[in-house]
C-alpha cells in the first residue's frame, strides 16, 4: 500500500471523520438538486453510505444503487437500516458496470478528486443516465483551503512530513466542474459553494475525530509523543474556541450539476 495514498479502509472511522461532514454537505447539494420523488438514482463512490443515507431518506426513490472499490466502506454502509433496500457493488466510478441510460439521477458525493481521470467519470455517469436525467456532484474545494482538516493538513506539511492527498485535488475547484459537466455534453450545467459548520465537543473531541483519518492516522502513529504533542498544540491554535471549549468552524465545497442531453 502506498502510505501517501488514501485508502478507506474503516467505514466507522470514517463516519465520525467525515460522515459527519458529508450529510451536512449533503442536505444542502440535495436542496439544491431539489429531485422528484421516485426516481432511479446512482451514487458513486458511496463510502459508508453517509449521502446515500440522506438521499433515501429524503427523496423517497425508486431505487438506489451505491458502487465503491473499498469493500470496508460498502461492509458499513450494508449496516445502515435505512439503506437495507440499496444495492450495492463494489467497482470503479471510471468503468461502471451498468447499461447506458439505466437511472434517472447520478451523483458523486465528495468523490471527484478521488478519480484519477475525473472526465471518464463523468463519462461514465452521463452515460448511465437517461437522456434529461440528472448528473450532480459535490467535492471539498481542495486547492482553495476548504477541506475540513486544512489546518491539520497544512500543520502536517509544516512539520515536513507528506499528506496523502487525492489524486486529482484540482477536479474540485468551480471552473473545472463546469468545463468537465460542459465538456461531458451535459446541458443547462450550474455551479455553487457549500458552506457547512460543525462543532467538536473541546479539543479532545477534536483530535480523536482527527486520529481517524483515512491513512493519516498511520504517519501519526509513528511520530514521537513531543512532535505529536507539537502537532496538536499548533493546529489547535488554528482553530477557534469558544469559552466553553467547544471548536466550531466551517468547511467550503464546490457543486455542479447538468441534465443529460435529450
Ligand atoms: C470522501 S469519501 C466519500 C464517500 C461518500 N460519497 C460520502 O459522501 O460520504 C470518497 C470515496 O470515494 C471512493 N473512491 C476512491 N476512488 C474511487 C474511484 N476511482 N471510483 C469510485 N469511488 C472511489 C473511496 O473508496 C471513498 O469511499
Amino acid at each position: 500500500m502506498n502510505p501517501n495514498h488514501i485508502h478507506f479502509n474503516d467505514g466507522a472511522a470514517y463516519e465520525r471523520y467525515m460522515g459527519v461532514w458529508s450529510q451536512r454537505a449533503g442536505e444542502l447539494f440535495l436542496d439544491w438538486l431539489a429531485p422528484a420523488p421516485g426516481q432511479r438514482w446512482l451514487d458513486v463512490g458511496c463510502g459508508n453510505g453517509a449521502f446515500t443515507e440522506r438521499l433515501v431518506t429524503r427523496c423517497d426513490p425508486a431505487s438506489v444503487h451505491g458502487i465503491d472499490p473499498s469493500e470496508q466502506q460498502l461492509a458499513y454502509a450494508r449496516t445502515r437500516p435505512a439503506l437495507h433496500a440499496a444495492q450495492w457493488h463494489q467497482g470503479d466510478a471510471m468503468a461502471l458496470p451498468f447499461p447506458d441510460a439505466m437511472f434517472d439521477v447520478a451523483v458523486m458525493p465528495l468523490v471527484i478528486f478521488f478519480v484519477p481521470d475525473p472526465a471518464k467519470g463523468v463519462a461514465e455517469m452521463t452515460r448511465a443516465v437517461r437522456p434529461g436525467g440528472l448528473v450532480a456532484a459535490y467535492a471539498w474545494d481542495m486547492p482553495g483551503g476548504g477541506f475540513p482538516y486544512e489546518a491539520l493538513n497544512a500543520e502536517i506539511r509544516a512539520l515536513g512530513i507528506a499528506v496523502p492527498g487525492p489524486p486529482s485535488p484540482d477536479a474540485s475547484r468551480i471552473d473545472v466542474l463546469q468545463s468537465l459537466w460542459t465538456e461531458a455534453g451535459l446541458e443547462a450545467v450550474q455551479t455553487r459553494e457549500i458552506v457547512v459548520r460543525r462543532t467538536f465537543e473541546d479539543v479532545e473531541d477534536f483530535w480523536t475525530t482527527v486520529l481517524g483519518a483515512p491513512s493519516l492516522g498511520a504517519k501519526l502513529a509513528v511520530m514521537t509523543p513531543a512532535d505529536l504533542a507539537l502537532l496538536k498544540t499548533r493546529v489547535i491554535a488554528r482553530l477557534p474556541r469558544e469559552a466553553t471549549g467547544r471548536i466550531t468552524y466551517s468547511a467550503r465545497a464546490n457543486a455542479v450539476k447538468g441534465r443529460v442531453a435529450r
